[in-house]
């Protein structure tokens, strides 16, 4: 039996949304265990949380900087292997570009970094260190998404002619509206979350969402983005045009002002023999649509699946996959990659989606603010 993955956690505390997702994820295919931790700024909160959670708190250490420096005076065969960057933005960057550069393989949470400069930066780092580097674009985990990729590869829609994703959220409609709060949420404050808000939190996961659904890359964009207050510097809503090579052409709509929306990112897909619908509230239907037939509903775990979509799944159909689990298989993904096993291409999102996400991002920004012109990707 292969021992259990050491695997360290930066952010994530108690305080924060997306920790749990990531402690309960590690654990669903009892493939890691929580070794050692940052999980806040202050050290007295670190401790404190770490015991809550049943930590040992020997390898809870005062900051990041000294996690690394402690880790590397233990013996290889105790130190951790992989550490998940759960921080606000900013942190991203400085903290992965050492963990990379001492040897350890990242699991970092999206945008990437908060330039593209910086993401290049990244991926060089990577090349050299050899080891392994996950974005948590987390609902590619999902059964039904991978699908959806998988009947693309396979040719199930044809040529591919249009692509709708759209990412709505509401949670930002009563901050922005109030200048005290507007003015104290790190996600609208550019020193801590990049130059972009929506399109950084949320728009970059649906632009991911269509490169990994269609195998396809955006070549060209052109964006509207809102901002609503003249002292917010930070877009909370946009509408994106994409472009692909040929004649295949899209739109992104994003946005976090969408009054009483919750999570809503949906993806359609249409090709000149189908098209697929897939919606994230409602995770274990996947809706394949043809000229010719009735609507048919794909659901997980059956055997017409593929096998990236079956390796997904963990109980008999009829068991709803939901967030956890997805979060869970690209931390399987990332298993299967640090023990040097076999895995599927797509199991976890990559360095170059990070980069592609910041591409996105930075090209985003440039299109609205040069007057709504076309921006070509890299
Ligand atoms: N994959 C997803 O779907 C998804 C969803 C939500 C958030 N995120 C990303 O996860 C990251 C965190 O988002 P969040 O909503 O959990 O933020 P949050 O503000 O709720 O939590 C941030 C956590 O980081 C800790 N932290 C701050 N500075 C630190 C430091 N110097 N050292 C150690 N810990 C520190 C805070 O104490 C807190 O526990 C962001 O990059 C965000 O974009 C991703």
């Amino acid at each position: 039996m292969a021992k259990k993955i050491r695997l360290g956690i930066l952010g994530g505390g108690g305080d924060s949304l997306i920790g749990i997702l990531h402690r309960v994820a590690s654990q669903i295919n009892d493939n890691y265990e929580i070794v050692g931790a940052v999980f806040n700024p202050k050290f007295e909160d670190n401790i404190s949380f770490a015991e809550e959670i049943d930590i040992p708190t020997n390898r809870i250490y005062k900051d990041f900087d000294t996690l690394v420096e402690e880790e590397m005076k233990l013996p290889e065969s105790e130190r951790i292997q992989v550490c998940s960057v759960l921080t606000p933005n900013f942190l991203h960057f400085p903290m992965a570009k050492k963990l990379l550069e001492n040897g350890f393989s990242v699991i970092c949470e999206k945008p990437m970094t908060t330039t593209y400069e910086e993401a290049k930066i990244l991926q060089a780092t990577l090349e050299k260190a050899g080891t392994i580097f996950a974005v948590t674009h987390t609902y590619t985990g999902y059964p039904m998404v991978r699908q959806m990729r998988e009947m693309v590869k396979q040719g199930a829609l044809g040529k591919i002619q249009k692509v709708d994703v759209r990412y709505y959220q509401g949670w930002l409609n009563p901050v922005i509206h109030d200048k005290e709060k507007r003015s104290s949420t790190w996600r609208l404050d550019p020193e801590k979350a990049g130059i972009s808000c929506c399109m950084g939190d949320i728009g970059v996961h649906a632009f991911n969402m269509i490169e990994y659904t269609t195998g396809m890359q955006v070549k060209s964009i052109l964006a509207d983005l809102n901002y609503l207050y003249d002292d917010n510097q930070m877009d909370i809503d946009g509408t994106v045009l994409v472009r692909f090579d040929g004649n295949a052409k899209g739109v992104l709509r994003s946005s976090q002002i969408a009054t009483g929306e919750e999570n809503g990112l949906a993806i359609a897909i249409y090709g000149d023999k189908g098209g697929l619908r897939w919606e994230q509230e409602n995770p274990n239907y996947l809706y394949v649509m043809s000229d010719d037939k009735p609507l048919q509903v794909y659901k997980p775990g059956h055997a017409y699946n593929s096998k990236l979509s079956l390796d997904g799944t963990k109980l008999p159909p009829g068991h709803p996959e939901g967030i956890f689990d997805s979060m869970a298989n690209i931390y399987l993904g990332v298993s299967k990659a640090i023990r040097g096993q076999e895995y599927n291409d797509g199991e976890f999102p990559t360095i170059m989606d990070g980069v592609r996400g910041l591409n996105f991002i930075e090209s985003t920004v440039a299109s609205h603010k040069n007057g709504n012109t076309w921006v070509v990707l890299d």
